[in-house]
């Protein structure tokens, strides 16, 4: 990136777990819908019925699909349970078409700002659910401050539930540890670069180091046969992992995030490789949309184009 495109990328990050400014523009009848046009090339839409029409959609092109809710930090017990209620119902309706999909979610979403109890409570009822219909979970990781929370929760769930797995984040140096730890657990381990903004002493930023470390995490995962999801759109990584045969193995598969690289996405699932599209819904893509944005700052000129022309229509000379 560009010294511009790395200040404006930090700029926004730092913006990206501000509760306040989430909620004015969730609720501001102005902005709302006019950033969710913006937000539509990496969200299904804003409810279960968008979600589950593009994931069956894309299973019917190939892919594996997995599907999260959005909303993170919830902050009542109350939305808590209506959050958890929501991914049963998704876990339902995934079931009642057949449909082997992940769901993903944040523990954050689901209880763990009332308490860890909370939490877990929830993270065992849907993985009750899920082993029923034959569906994966999957925990995202949120920023550090949780990490030792989060995968403290996870653990407690795993052994019991196999169908629960987990995301780590490589850039953050105590990673290294946590996979060697997490790898005596039977669930799937996403490996994900890592979104948030960390403080500078907890994290290696993008960089040779940071793919180095990338490749080796996957390598580890792979000879020891561990479930284990691929996540990234870095494509001289993907390249590098598949022109070693990592990833033309029935344990790993490729995921990546709907609406990013569409024709790496295509060429992986053309070439045997087991390719997942991550989904999202909901009304809460605020931080979804941030991150999306801030890890490839070039995305800011279609989300601009994408609300002026649903504003103007394409080409109008209404805007000179
Ligand atoms: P990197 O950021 O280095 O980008 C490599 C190249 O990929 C870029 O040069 C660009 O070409 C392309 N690219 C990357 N992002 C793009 C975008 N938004 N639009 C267009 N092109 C893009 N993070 C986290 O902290 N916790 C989590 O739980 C998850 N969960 C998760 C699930 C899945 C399925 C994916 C794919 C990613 C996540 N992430 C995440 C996000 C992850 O940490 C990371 O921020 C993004 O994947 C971007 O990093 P890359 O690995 O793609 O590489």
């Amino acid at each position: 990136m560009l010294n511009e495109e790395i200040r404006f990328s930090k700029a926004l990050k730092s913006i990206a777990r501000d509760q306040e400014l989430k909620s004015y523009l969730q609720h501001s009848k102005e902005l709302y819908p006019i950033f969710m046009k913006g937000a539509k090339r990496f969200v299904a839409g804003e409810t279960r019925e968008e979600g589950m029409d593009r994931v069956i959609s894309l299973s019917n092109e190939g892919y594996e699909v997995s599907l999260e809710y959005l909303g993170e930090n919830t902050s009542t017990e109350e939305e808590c349970i209506l959050a958890n209620n929501e991914f049963l119902k998704l876990i339902k309706d995934l079931g009642a078409v057949e449909l082997r999909a992940t769901v993903s979610f944040d523990l954050s979403h689901i209880g763990m700002m009332i308490s860890d109890e909370l939490a877990l409570n929830h993270l065992k009822e849907l993985a009750k659910e899920a082993q029923q219909h034959g569906i994966q979970l999957m925990i995202s990781m949120e920023e550090s401050q949780k990490t030792e929370r989060i995968l403290s929760i996870y653990k407690k769930a795993s052994t019991e539930y196999p169908n629960v797995g987990i995301t780590l984040q490589v850039h953050l140096k105590r990673s290294d540890r946590d996979l060697e730890d997490l790898l005596k657990y039977p669930g799937r381990i996403r490996l994900v670069k890592g979104a948030y903004q960390e403080p500078k002493d907890l994290y290696i930023p993008r960089s040779s180091e940071l793919d180095k470390r990338y490749i080796e995490f996957v390598t580890k995962c792979v000879h020891q046969q561990h479930p284990l999801s691929v996540a990234t759109h870095d494509e001289t990584i993907v390249m590098k992992l598949k022109e070693n045969g990592l990833l033309d193995r029935p344990t790993v598969e490729v995921e990546m995030l709907d609406g990013v690289r569409p024709d790496l996405k295509a060429f992986l699932k053309d070439s045997h490789i087991q390719t997942k599209v991550y989904v999202t819904y909901g009304s809460e893509w605020y931080l979804y949309l941030v991150h999306r944005i801030a890890e490839h700052p070039a995305n800011i000129y279609p989300f601009i184009s994408d609300i002026i022309e649903w504003k103007h229509g394409d080409g109008s000379p209404a805007l000179t």
